[in-house]
């Protein structure tokens, strides 16, 4: 589990989708995926990476000073997860996988966890390295 602490925090309650464009800006391999006020805004960052690898970006509800990066692909057969913001964990709409912020099962049928990039926050900016 890869997660990192920040301050400053508030929840927000808006769920309104974001894909934002490809991120750039790569820093000894980690990569800018948006910034701290995106996931205050949208509930969660779901970013394409310039090399394809998607990311998640999500603040733990139990540890709102923690973000956790997570690759946003169902452990179970490869569909696409992503964040809810009503039961505050994250869901494959495939079989009904369910997933924690720091990645790890809830629910099944997935029995493995999702897998999770190292992250950090520089000023606003949220960093992610997939390697
Ligand atoms: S692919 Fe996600 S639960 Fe089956």
């Amino acid at each position: 589990m890869v997660s990192v602490a920040i301050s400053a925090c508030t929840k927000q309650s808006s769920t309104a989708p974001t894909t934002a464009p490809k991120a750039g800006k790569s820093q000894n391999g980690f990569m800018e995926v948006g910034q701290v006020q995106d996931i205050e805004q949208n509930g969660r960052i779901l970013q394409t990476l310039a090399d394809d690898k998607k990311v998640l970006v999500v603040r733990d509800p139990n540890n709102t000073d923690t973000l956790h990066a997570l690759n946003p692909i169902c452990s179970h057969q490869g569909c696409p997860v992503d964040w809810k913001q009503d039961s505050q964990n994250i869901f494959c709409a495939c079989h009904g996988s369910t997933y924690k912020t720091d990645g790890t099962v809830v629910k099944g049928p997935a029995s493995t966890p999702l897998e999770s990039y190292e992250i950090k926050v520089e000023g606003d900016a949220i960093l992610v390295k997939t390697s």
